[in-house]
């Protein structure tokens, strides 16, 4: 599914190059579930956003479910990535004006469903997210670990066959977090959704069946 071969990323301050990805050369299968570790500045989230085709790269062979990423237009890429990927960050943007209901609801707007439809779909998330109980509610009176519950529910109600998540957990309880990692694991056996997500939780990162470890923008281990 996804074919990184001695990808380069870097800054030019004045006359010194910073390296952010160094000589990173990954291949990912389809229904795989991966954990990238690493210290704090050791390149996880530039790697992620490079993966999700949020971030481009100055060097290195990119392919996506068989599309040559480095040579394809900005438009196509977020074709590419908005038809593919969900991302799960940890800073959310729900529309305050919208009830959570309405806020699961949007992204299914975009696309061709019926009514009917997006209501028993917007129902089971719901329902998956043990949130039933606040579809009425604003996101304002909501705490932190539940809006981002609402946030990750948004972003998998499209059903992406990738799921991209940079520390997932961050702002929730163990026990929401538990129930994040439960949702994630049932997507990857039950539905084959390949799933990376980055984490500095040794807990966490024990969903995953591969573990990568970046340390100053390169690969220093994998298991
Ligand atoms: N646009 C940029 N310009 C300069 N440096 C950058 C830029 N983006 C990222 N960096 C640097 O690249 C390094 C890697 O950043 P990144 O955000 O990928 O780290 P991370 O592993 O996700 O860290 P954390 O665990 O703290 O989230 C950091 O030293 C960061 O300061
Ligand atoms: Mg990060």
């Amino acid at each position: 599914m996804i074919s990184l071969q001695h990808i380069f990323k870097w800054v030019n301050t004045g006359s010194n190059r910073t390296f952010l990805l160094r000589d990173i050369t990954l291949d990912i299968k389809q229904g795989e579930f991966i954990s990238i570790m690493g210290p704090s500045g050791s390149g996880k989230s530039t790697l992620l956003n490079v993966i999700g085709m949020l971030d481009g790269f100055d060097e290195g062979i990119y392919h996506f479910l068989g599309e040559e990423v480095h040579k394809l237009k900005e438009k196509q890429r977020a074709d590419l990535y908005k038809k593919h990927i969900g991302f799960v960050f940890q800073a959310y943007h729900l529309i305050d004006e919208l009830t959570v209901y309405e806020n699961i609801e949007t992204p299914l707007l975009y696309q061709d469903i019926k009514s009917s439809e997006r209501k028993a779909m917007v129902a089971d998330t719901l329902d998956k997210f043990n949130i039933v109980g606040k579809k009425d509610l604003f996101p304002a009176q909501l705490s932190g670990g539940q809006q981002q519950l609402v946030g990750i529910a948004r972003a998998l109600i499209t059903k992406p066959k990738l799921i991209l998540a940079d520390e997932p957990t961050g702002n929730l309880n163990s026990q929401q977090g538990e129930e994040v990692m439960q949702v994630f694991k049932k997507l990857n056996e039950e539905e084959g959704v390949t799933i990376i997500q980055v984490t500095h939780s040794e807990k966490n990162a024990a969903y995953a069946s591969r573990t990568i470890e970046l340390l100053d923008g390169r690969i220093e281990k994998q298991s």
